[in-house]
């Protein structure tokens, strides 16, 4: 269901009549694209702060941006992004370096650009000034992201090892991340160091995603097959003509089955003696209803699509060996179960089980297994699902975030492939939402 109200901001008069009227007023957001693999700029490194944990520039160096150095003059408006490393922010005199270092550049950070504001992981240390300036980094970074406006988002990433983190900065700072905002991603220092070919850097292996056949799923599909994977595409039997499809065009492998069917992981198994290197979570149905009037028919069927599925699939498989090493787990989740929503008691249940299943799986999936585990929890995004949605509710739903628009599902897909790549080994039991900064739960 398109847009209508963004394509009316992008004219002259629209624009001008959203001004006038106080009105939302979305930009377009620039996507990846083979033409247009980067964003357009330069790259402004700043920090704040006694010094910081890791030598950041070499990874800079690479992430495809060319670097302007603190001495750049901040008048230019070609900034495609500014990282400011505040790492070493460690009590409130030090904040005000942030402050500081931002406050002249963020009115030249160009369109559909990015803030990137690294912190150090929250540890229950001794040093409570250190811990409350390195919370405040995610005020700070929230607050911004709701302020900054013309499509351009604000993250805060917490590292302790630059190279560890170069497969998440690369992300933050492309335009892969066009609808991620606001987020907090924590990065170890333990991811492989093995070698990647960053421009295909799923070739060789296998991933299978899970209601593939369309929308979010397919879309993910079709992401990680660019990357270089051999994609299955899981679907119901009933949608088999379109995972075929899907699948076909990819050059992938069609599933027919009922993620629900008890034995799936162990079908899933047999079906790639091979073994799996990704495995997304993706399959899920919504049955609405306030719980007054929500019979155990409508409750039952999202839990188990949305979880007790996802958790049986993921136990065979791991179980059984079926995931490599170095493998990984990407689960949906979804803004209305973090933040609650009207309606959805059981869809919201299902999808924070989600949240918990990631957080308590990941550090021994990993340890176990070498498997990471993470989620993408989606906000308002324009597939079949959301165009279903009353008309007011799908407008608000639309506009109550701050990039004021849906995402589409290639951003959920992109979003997928960061956390399904090789180099993100230390990226492990993480939740990001992909929902334009929505208002909801935040
Ligand atoms: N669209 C959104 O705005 C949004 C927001 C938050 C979360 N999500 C989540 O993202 C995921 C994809 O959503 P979408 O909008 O693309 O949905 P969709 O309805 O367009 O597609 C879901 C796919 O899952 C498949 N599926 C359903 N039950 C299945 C089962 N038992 N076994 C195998 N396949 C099954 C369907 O056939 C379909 O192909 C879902 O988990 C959804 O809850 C979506």
């Amino acid at each position: 269901m398109a847009d209508r109200y963004l394509s009316l901001t992008a004219t002259a008069p629209g624009r001008f009549l959203a001004r006038r009227l106080g009105l939302p007023q979305p930009a377009a957001l620039r996507r990846w694209s083979p033409e247009q693999p980067c964003l357009p700029g330069v790259l402004l490194h700043l920090t704040a702060g006694e010094t910081a944990v890791c030598d950041l520039a070499p990874v800079l160096a690479r992430t495809g941006l060319p670097l302007a150095g603190p001495a750049a003059d901040p008048a230019d408006p070609g900034v495609a992004a500014v990282v400011l490393d505040a790492t070493g922010v460690h009590d409130v005199d030090s904040l005000a370096e942030v402050h500081a270092a931002l406050h002249p550049v963020v009115r030249s950070v160009a369109a559909s650009g990015r803030v990137v504001v690294l912190g150090s992981p929250l540890e229950d240390g001794p040093d409570h000034h250190r811990a409350a300036a390195q919370q405040a980094l995610e005020g700070f970074v929230r607050s911004l992201g709701k302020e900054i406006g013309r499509g351009r988002t604000v993250n805060l990433l917490r590292l302790t090892d630059a190279d560890a983190a170069e497969s998440t900065l690369r992300f933050l700072l492309s335009p892969r991340s066009a609808y991620v905002s606001g987020q907090v991603i924590t990065v170890t220092a333990d991811g492989s160091g093995a070698p990647v070919d960053w421009s295909l850097p799923l070739a060789g292996r296998t991933a299978l995603v899970t209601g593939g056949a369309r929308g979010i799923g397919e879309a993910v599909a079709r992401t990680l097959a660019r990357d270089g994977a051999h994609v299955v595409v899981l679907d119901v039997p009933q949608a088999q003509d379109d995972a075929r499809r899907v699948a076909g065009e990819l050059g992938g492998t069609a599933l027919a089955l009922d993620i629900t069917a008890v034995d799936a992981g162990e079908r899933i198994a047999a079906e790639l003696p091979g073994g799996l290197d990704v495995l997304i979570h993706n399959a899920g149905i919504t049955r609405d209803r306030r719980l007054v009037n929500m019979p155990a028919e409508r409750w039952s069927p999202v839990l188990d699509v949305n979880l007790a599925s996802v958790l049986r699939t993921t136990d065979a498989l791991l179980a059984a060996g079926a995931l490599r090493r170095g493998g990984r787990i990407v689960a949906t989740a979804s803004i209305a179960g973090l933040a609650g929503n009207a309606g959805q008691t059981n869809y919201g249940a299902s999808k924070a089980g989600i949240a918990g299943l990631v957080r308590s799986l990941a550090p021994c999936a990993l340890a176990e297994h070498g498997v990471t585990v993470n989620a993408v929890a989606p906000g308002f995004i324009e597939t079949r699902m959301t165009a279903a949605v009353p008309l007011f509710i799908r407008e608000a739903g639309r506009r109550m975030n701050s990039l004021a628009q849906g995402g589409l599902p290639v951003d959920v897909a992109e979003t997928t492939a960061w956390l399904a790549h090789p180099a993100s080994g230390a990226v492990n039991g993480q939740v990001v939402r992909v929902c334009g900064q929505s208002l909801l739960g935040a």
